[in-house]
């Protein structure tokens, strides 16, 4: 069986890309420091795929570890990286804590694998074309000043891959730009963790809808758009999951074009931060106690993705729209009322 190692798989999209890597007949083996994880992912990965992954708790900012994993595992063929900081706000009160942990990670993987062919998955984000002049935005849109120095690493990231990747033989790099994931595994056993008060939109709507949190506040209700609330391309994770195994197959196929190349992944369609709660309010048979509050800083008033070329050239299309996405991040949020993770 092929090994992939994916780097911070306890995570919210790691630990769905674990299970689609299972599925599609892939030996996941993880790394995650755990530090905004739970190590109890684990066991709710076994539920669903019948084992417990290879698990390894390290930071991979401490470069002897890295080194000693990557020479007593040689049979490793691809590496999806997710393990990185990824709170925008506190990325402004830390800078330095996000382009240590961002970087130093990533160049300790780069630098351990330098004698060895590898196919690497970099987890990247639609951040980095900050508000799109034309929409829905391509992969050839320019990349804008990153407003944040989360956005920052994800730029700089995607710099340091495509150098490396032209200058050096031996890697193969595919970099995955994300839109907004969200919802979670339909067996209700995996889903987003946050740990203390949730920072994105869908978390926060389960945690109130479940009485964990007394009001959502949606950021700003002037924006120009038809409802005057912010629109995002919300992505199914599972959907998301499926992805990083299309890019890990086109790499083993032979059939990228480029030694780095760059796909958005998000469905190509817009939804307003009204209609996710009005979608959300319809599949949990509640309604929702929101307020219209003031707009938060740095956020991007509309952004969806074209995903053709993801489509044409990855084989991939995303399934699951926003009637799944909210039915599933919901019975997550039940689950975890019955059985908490802590
Ligand atoms: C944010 C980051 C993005 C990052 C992603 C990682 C910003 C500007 N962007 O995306 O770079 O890759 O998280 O997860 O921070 N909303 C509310 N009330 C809430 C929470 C969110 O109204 O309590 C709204 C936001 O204003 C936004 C939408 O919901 O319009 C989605 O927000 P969120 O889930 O935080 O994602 P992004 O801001 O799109």
């Amino acid at each position: 069986m092929k090994e992939i190692l994916v780097t911070g798989g306890t995570g919210y999209i790691g630990s769905h890309t674990v299970v689609e890597l299972h599925n599609a007949g892939y030996k996941p083996i993880i790394i995650d420091n755990l530090s905004n994880s739970n190590i109890r992912i684990l066991d709710q990965i076994e539920k669903i795929i019948g084992y417990k992954p290879e698990f390894y708790e390290f930071d991979l900012c401490e470069e002897q570890k890295v080194i000693e994993f990557v020479n007593s595992h040689p049979n490793i063929q691809g590496i999806i990286h997710f393990a990185a900081s990824k709170a925008v706000g506190e990325s402004v009160q830390e800078p330095l804590k996000y382009y240590r942990n961002n970087f130093f990670s990533l160049i300790n993987l780069l630098q351990a694998y330098q004698q060895k062919p590898i196919h690497f998955v970099f987890s990247s984000s639609c951040t980095v074309y900050g508000e799109p002049d034309i929409l829905p935005v391509t992969e050839e849109a320019p990349v804008k000043k990153a407003t944040s120095p989360y956005g920052n690493t994800k730029q700089i990231a995607e710099e340091i891959l495509e150098e490396i990747a032209t200058a050096k033989d031996n890697y193969q790099i595919i970099a995955l730009r994300y839109f907004n994931p969200v919802g979670a595994h339909d067996s209700g056993l995996i889903g987003e963790l946050p740990i203390g008060v949730p920072q994105n939109l869908l978390p926060f709507i389960t945690q109130t809808a479940i009485g964990k949190r007394e009001e959502l506040t949606v950021f700003g209700g002037d924006y120009d758009t038809p409802d005057g609330t912010c629109i995002r391309d919300y992505i199914h994770v599972v959907d998301l999951a499926k992805a990083h195994v299309a890019a890990i197959q086109r790499m083993e196929e032979g059939k990228s074009a480029a030694k780095y190349e760059v796909y958005n992944v998000g469905t190509g369609n817009g939804y307003s931060v009204l209609e996710a709660i009005k979608a959300f309010e319809k599949y949990a048979g509640q309604s929702l106690n929101y307020k219209i509050g003031p707009r938060r800083e740095g956020d991007i008033e509309k952004v969806w993705g074209d995903v053709n070329k993801s489509q044409k050239e990855l084989n991939w299309k995303a399934k699951l729209g926003i009637d799944e996405m909210m039915s599933s991040a919901w019975k997550w949020e039940n689950y975890l009322k019955e059985n908490p993770i802590q």
